[in-house]
């Protein structure tokens, strides 16, 4: 095996200082953590606490007003080919079938699509077979599951989810995040994950930040030392009951401070 080039060793994000305003009303403050190269880290904390404003400048989609955000140490300042995004929305096109819908940022961009990759996606998310069908026939899990495959279809080294099953019921879920770890094995991609489910988050990342309430900077940063895959036993273990409570509390905790 080769030795690490000194590259590796660098963050794959850098969440530098991070502020965002929205004219006078500021979002986010001094945001300040990094992801490394093949981390899940999640982002939880109370709602409205810019964790969507966050991802949201981490995918380029929207500029920052202090800091800086840096991909592979380059700045990120429009969205970027090699970072995937899934919301929460699937956000599928309605008219166009499945495929239509896996091919159209490649008609946007007039490139050639990868159509053994996609075909690998389709069938390790479950989908072989549903290509020809339209959106509004499928499950939510299932529309989630086409858009993951959207945004893997490009190759990213950064996948960046924004609550992704949060309009699921606990069964879907619990098979999503199961999905979620096995494409992670398998493709070591770099996954920034927000979510409202701290199990959810303990389940998925190698690192959960709080953000605290509005405007949102890093309360606290917890290193999720579990061994995978996370099996039912493993969630049912002391260790994941103690941090899911220390994780919670934080929450309370920032809720509290942003209420005063
Ligand atoms: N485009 C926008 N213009 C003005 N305020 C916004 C905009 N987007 C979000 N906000 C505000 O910024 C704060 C953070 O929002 P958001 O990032 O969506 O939080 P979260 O995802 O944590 O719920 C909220 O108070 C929200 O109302
Ligand atoms: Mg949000």
């Amino acid at each position: 095996m080769s030795e690490p080039k000194a590259d590796d060793q660098r963050p794959k994000l850098e969440i530098d200082k991070v502020s965002k305003a929205y004219g006078d009303f500021l979002a986010l403050r001094e945001c300040d953590f990094s992801v490394a190269r093949n981390e899940i880290v999640s982002i939880v904390g109370p709602s409205g606490c810019g964790k969507t404003t966050l991802l949201w400048s981490m995918s380029g989609l929207h500029g920052v007003s202090g800091g800086e955000i840096r991909l592979d140490g380059v700045p990120i300042t429009k969205p970027h080919r090699d970072i995937g995004l899934v919301f929460q929305e699937s956000n599928l096109l309605p008219w166009r079938n499945l495929r239509g819908n896996i091919l159209f940022p490649y008609e946007i961009t007039g490139e050639t699509p990868d159509h053994d990759w996609i075909a690998h996606l389709l069938e390790r998310v479950g989908l072989k077979g549903f290509e020809d069908a339209m959106p509004g026939a499928l499950s939510g899990g299932m529309q989630q599951r086409a858009s993951i495959v959207r945004a893997l279809s490009q190759h990213p080294s950064v996948l960046l989810m924004d609550e992704p099953f949060g309009a699921l019921d606990s069964f879907t879920r619990e098979d999503m995040n199961r999905l979620v770890e096995e494409i992670w094995l398998e493709s070591k991609t770099t996954i920034v994950f927000i979510t409202h489910s701290i199990e959810e988050a303990v389940f998925l990342s190698d690192r959960v930040v709080v953000l605290s309430g509005r405007p949102g900077s890093v309360a606290a940063i917890h290193d999720i030392d579990l061994p995978r895959p996370r099996t039912d036993e493993v969630m049912a273990s002391r260790q994941v009951f103690d941090l899911m409570n220390a994780i919670k509390g934080g929450i309370a905790g920032a809720r509290t401070k942003a209420a005063e």
